[in-house]
């Protein structure tokens, strides 16, 4: 795959080439100038791609109109999805001079565990359908650049497979009404090694996700494979994942079950954030599933300080959610979270250039956090707080 796409690309640079050669179009000069601008640039390599935004223009291109669906789709009309983005305008950064920052330390600790860079690669299943190497070429790029991954339910390899790719792996489980089934999912996954389980909150129905619905019943459609479940395949009863009943008194259940730290991933609010906290979880993740089940949310990045001001120091407080920046990941963690995640920048990676793609996508993450860290004078992740923002508006 990548070498046809290697090939289609050097035959698209040669012809550019030649275009720019002609006199034609160096006497009007618009191509010229269409190529110069980074915002509109299609980069041939991931080494070559300067941001996020990049990236994602390659797998536009590269990826069939289901794929596309797959990873974009909001609920409804996407206004979660977009408030999610736009949030980290309504704050600047306040920077701060003359701080020596020859030496900027990005490692953070969170449930007792080191992190080498606050950025955690946020849960996403069937990631076959991006890539031919799913899951494992996501493992296998974040472990390289020492980023830990949390593995979804319903990924295409087994949480065992992934953990022999990974570097630190945390586990995403969904409930189910089958709890046979979610015995069976804890316990692969401590038996994988994973010292986290986050529990996602926010699925107990599915998001009315559109796109993907419409584009399923056109002729042109694809006929969709059989998804593989790698957590499922000795498994003899059916995948019964999401859990309508799910509530705090089955919270307790599972929490008992749980012999690792247990957070809840898809809390949004001050009151459920103190009842999480009473329920004895470990951690939090501050989420709304990118925008992909409910219409209308607030964005996670507004719904970050009461979550923290809610649980004080009890708890420690992820959030994910629209991070494309560095500066984004910066506000994030100015406003109390304490370590971020993503899901569709990565996904843009594997989807542009595969594995090399999703490495390039954490490496400019990690660049840009640096540069912002240095500009404001932060030598430590610790060292970002309140004081480094400004509400616009
Ligand atoms: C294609 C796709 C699949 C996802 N699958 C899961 C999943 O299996 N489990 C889960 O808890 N969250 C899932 N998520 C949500 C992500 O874990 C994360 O909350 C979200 O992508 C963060 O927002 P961002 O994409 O703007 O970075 C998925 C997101 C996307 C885009």
């Amino acid at each position: 795959m990548s070498g046809r796409a290697g090939t289609a690309a050097g035959s698209r640079r040669a012809l550019l080439r030649f275009l720019l050669q002609s006199p034609l179009l160096l006497a009007a000069g618009g191509l010229r100038e269409a190529l110069a601008r980074p915002e509109l640039a299609i980069p041939a390599s991931a080494a070559e791609a300067l941001d996020v935004f990049q990236i994602e223009r390659v797998a536009r291109q590269k990826l069939d109109p289901a794929t596309i669906h797959f990873i974009v789709n909001g609920a409804d009309d996407g206004a979660t999805v977009l408030a999610n983005r736009e949030a980290y305008g309504d704050w600047a950064i306040r920077v701060r001079r003359l701080v020596d920052v020859s030496r900027v330390d990005l490692s953070t600790e969170v449930l007792g565990l080191r992190l080498e860079v606050p950025l955690l690669l946020a849960p996403v299943g069937n990631q076959q359908s991006i890539h031919p190497a799913g899951e494992l070429a996501t493992a296998r790029a974040a472990k390289r650049t020492g980023h830990a991954m949390i593995a979804s339910t319903v990924t295409n390899a087994a949480v065992g497979e992934i953990a022999k790719e990974a570097g630190q792996l945390w586990f995403q489980l969904y409930a189910s009404p089958d709890r046979p089934l979610m015995d069976k999912l804890i316990g692969d996954a401590e038996q994988a090694g994973c010292p986290v389980v986050a529990l996602t909150v926010d699925s107990n129905t599915r998001g009315n996700r559109e796109g993907e619905r419409w584009w399923g019943r056109l002729p042109e459609a694809r006929p969709r494979e059989e998804l593989r479940l790698g957590n499922f395949k000795d498994y003899s009863g059916p995948p019964r994942i999401g859990d309508i009943s799910l509530d705090w008194k089955k919270l307790e259940w599972i929490r008992a079950r749980t012999r690792v730290k247990l957070v809840l991933k898809g809390i949004v609010t001050r009151e459920d954030a103190r009842l999480a906290r009473e329920s004895g979880v470990d951690g939090l993740i501050v989420s709304n599933h990118g925008g992909r089940q409910e219409e209308s949310l607030r964005s996670t990045l507004a719904s970050l300080p009461e979550v923290v001001e809610a649980v004080g120091s009890a708890l420690p407080v992820l959030m994910d959610g629209g991070i494309r920046r560095g500066t984004d990941v910066f506000k994030a963690l100015a406003l109390g979270a304490r370590a971020v995640c993503i899901g569709r920048p990565y996904l843009w990676g594997l989807g542009a250039f595969g594995e090399e793609g999703v490495e390039r996508v954490l490496v400019i993450l990690r660049e840009e956090l640096k540069r912002i860290m240095q500009f404001a004078g932060t030598t430590s992740v610790g060292a970002i707080g309140p004081g480094h923002l400004e509400r616009r508006r």
